[in-house]
This record gives structure tokens, sequence and C-alpha cells, in this order.
């Protein structure tokens, strides 16, 4: 076994001197070096926004989403959606550990892992795809990954069903992040409330704001709106087409009184809503782009274009803590982990 980059680029085969997220190609050979841990893969959950595009072209067909997920793979060695640039994350179990590794971290062959890094840069092979489940984005697969040095992970929490703690961790940046955003008092707008990471930052985002602050969910549909109400964490609902920003603005400045957003966190899996986010909040105020469909063109030309002068965050998965901070979410509310429950576990 030989002592590898830390982040892997060692795996790169195209182009040249980058990273793994961002390479065309990657060597996806399961023989490990010394600083790398090799799993045997369950289930892959899948980004929304990735899962969304593929569901789209296969015409929800499974054989054909099946065909889809294996030619990625095939042809990157990654589960790396080239339409929407995303990827997602997987649970499984440890295989090997590499030498260089062994002793230095508190995991053992055998444990069971969320990966917590994307599927973006993730050397994958999948030999067989067992199931597709179209209402969660997760699929079961038998394959294998490699996890790099500086790869992150979570051993699965005993007291959580597995698939409900592998679909809050594939978002758990985004309750973390709020819980650092949001300031008491604060009128905070979400985006996509009523899906996966949208509905964990709406009990962060009542939890900081406070009694004195205001949350305000908006997502499209009766569905999505019945997922809201029944959380019984947003003040004020808005069932609104978010791919339509002046009519978003309006009923926004309609149940506010005139006002906009401190912050708005931008949960959507669909393109598009960047301006919405934008004309909704406060000059000065914050814009946290979470969304994997976020185009920075639109959302930096946009802004200008309306001039705006709003902070715009992009929306990194990792912030410190962020594992341990959402499923804490799901163990301190137990309205919001029976839905998980009934739509993931
Ligand atoms: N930054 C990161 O590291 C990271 C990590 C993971 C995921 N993500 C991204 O985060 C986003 C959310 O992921 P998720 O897993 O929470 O997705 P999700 O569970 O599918 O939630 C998306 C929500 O947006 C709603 N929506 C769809 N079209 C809309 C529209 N036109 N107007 C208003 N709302 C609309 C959906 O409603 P319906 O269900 O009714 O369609 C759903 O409630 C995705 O773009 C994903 O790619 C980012």
């Amino acid at each position: 076994m030989t002592l590898a980059c830390p982040f892997g680029t060692h795996r790169v085969l195209e182009p040249a001197g980058a990273l793994p997220q961002g390479a065309k190609r990657l060597d996806n050979r399961m023989e490990i070096h010394s600083n790398e841990i090799l799993v045997d893969c369950e289930t892959l959950n899948i980004d929304s926004a990735s899962f969304t595009q593929i569901r789209q072209e296969a015409g929800d067909d499974k054989g054909r989403i099946a065909q889809i997920m294996l030619d990625i793979v095939k042809q990157r060695g990654k589960h790396h959606n080239p339409v929407t640039g995303s990827g997602g994350m997987f649970i499984g179990t440890v295989k090997a550990i590499g030498d260089s590794l062994q002793g230095q971290r508190d995991l053992n062959v055998g444990d069971r892992i969320a990966s917590l890094v994307s599927l973006t840069l993730t050397p994958l092979v999948i030999e067989s795809i067992e199931a597709i489940h179209l209402d969660t984005a997760q699929v079961d697969i038998k394959g294998q990954a490699v996890l790099f040095e500086s790869g992150i992970y979570a051993v699965l929490p005993p007291d959580l069903p597995q698939k409900l703690a592998l679909a809050a961790l594939d978002v758990a940046g985004a309750p973390a992040q709020t819980a650092k955003l949001v300031r008491p008092g604060g009128t905070v707008l979400i985006v996509g409330a009523g899906g996966k990471s949208g509905s964990l930052c709406l009990h962060e985002a009542k939890k900081r704001a406070g009694v004195s602050g205001t949350v305000i969910a908006m997502d499209y549909g009766a569905a999505a709106v019945k997922r809201i109400e029944q959380l019984e964490l947003a003040d004020v609902i808005l069932d609104l087409d978010a791919t339509k920003p002046v009519e978003c603005l309006r009923a926004l400045q309609g149940a506010t009184g005139g006002g906009l957003a401190d912050l708005t966190i931008n949960c959507v899996n669909i393109p598009q809503t960047e301006m919405t986010s934008i004309l909704c909040t406060r000059d000065g105020g914050t814009v946290y782009f979470f969304s994997m469909a976020t185009s920075f063109t639109a959302a930096a030309l946009g802004a200008e274009g309306v001039g705006k002068d709003v902070n715009m965050l992009i929306g990194n998965g990792y912030t410190k803590n962020h594992a341990e901070i959402t499923l804490q979410v799901l163990r301190e509310n137990p309205r919001l982990r029976q839905q998980f429950m009934e739509i993931y576990a």
C-alpha cells in the first residue's frame, strides 16, 4: 500500500492537476492506498437537483434512470451528474482501512457510516442497482466506494433509522448554517420550505429567531404546504411558484405588511429561483443559496439588474458540527422526526 495525496489527486485521470471534485474522470479501481478507506455501499442518496434532472430525462422510467446512473459512473468513475454538477452521498459498511489510518481514527472495519463528502468526488463502482425509490431519491445498490484521507464521514447513530439519518445528513449543511445565520428577532424566508433541507431549516430558524422573530415558509403546491403546516414552525406560509419573482415579492410584502426578509434561505430543487430569493431580501440582508440548482451568473447579474445590495452566500455543504446539529434537530423535534420517518424510513 502506498501513501497518496490526502485530497485524492492521485486518482484524477483528467484534467491533470485538478482536485477530484472538479475532475472529469476519476480512477475508481477499488484497490486502496494506505491513507484511503474502502466501503461496501448499500444506498446512494442522490442529490435532489440531480435526481430531479435524471427523472425528467428518463421520463420516470426506472430502467432508464438506472442506465443513466450507470453511464455517469462508467464515464466519470464517480456519480457526478454532468447536467446539474451535483452528486449526493452514500451509506455503507467499512470494508478496509488503509495501514496509515489504522489507530488514528475512531473507526473500525464493519462500522456503518454515511459519507459527508459529495459523490461528485468519491470513486465509486456500481455492480448492480437493486431498487430505485422515486419518492426519496435514494437508490439501493451493490457497490463500493473509496474515501480519501481528507474525506469526512459520520458513524451512523444507533438511535435513528439509517435511511432517515442518510436523508438528513445529505443536507446537513443547511440547518447548521441556518443556526449560525439567524439572529433573534429576525425575519427569515425559506424558499422550498416543505422539502428535506427546507424543513430542517424551518426548525433552526424558528428556534434561533425566537418569539420576536418571523419565519416565512414558501413552497409550491398543496402537498408541500400540508407538510409545512404539520410542522407548526412557520408564522406565514406562502404557496407560490418561486420561479415567478415579482409575484413572490408582492405576496411576501402583502403577508408581512411591506417587510422584506433579513435572511433568505433557498432550498429549492429546480433552477431559476435566484431572483425570488434576491427580491424578497432587504438591502443589506443575506441570501443563502443552498440549492444546487443555483446559477452564479443568474444571481450575480440579476441582483445587479434590480439594484439589490444583498450578501450572497454559496451553500457550502460543510460547516463545523453540521452532522451533529442536523441529527439533533430530528431528536428534538418529534413532528419533524415523524414526518421524516413517514417519508424516508
Ligand atoms: N449545498 C449543498 O451542499 C447541498 C447538499 C445537498 C443538497 N443540496 C441542494 O439543496 C436543494 C434542496 O435539497 P432537498 O434534498 O431539500 O430537496 P427536496 O426535498 O426535493 O426539496 C425541494 C423543495 O422545493 C420545492 N419546490 C420545487 N419547485 C418549487 C417552486 N417552483 N417553487 C417553490 N418551491 C418549489 C419542492 O416542492 P415539491 O416537493 O412539491 O416539488 C420541495 O419542497 C437541492 O437543490 C439540492 O441539490 C445542496
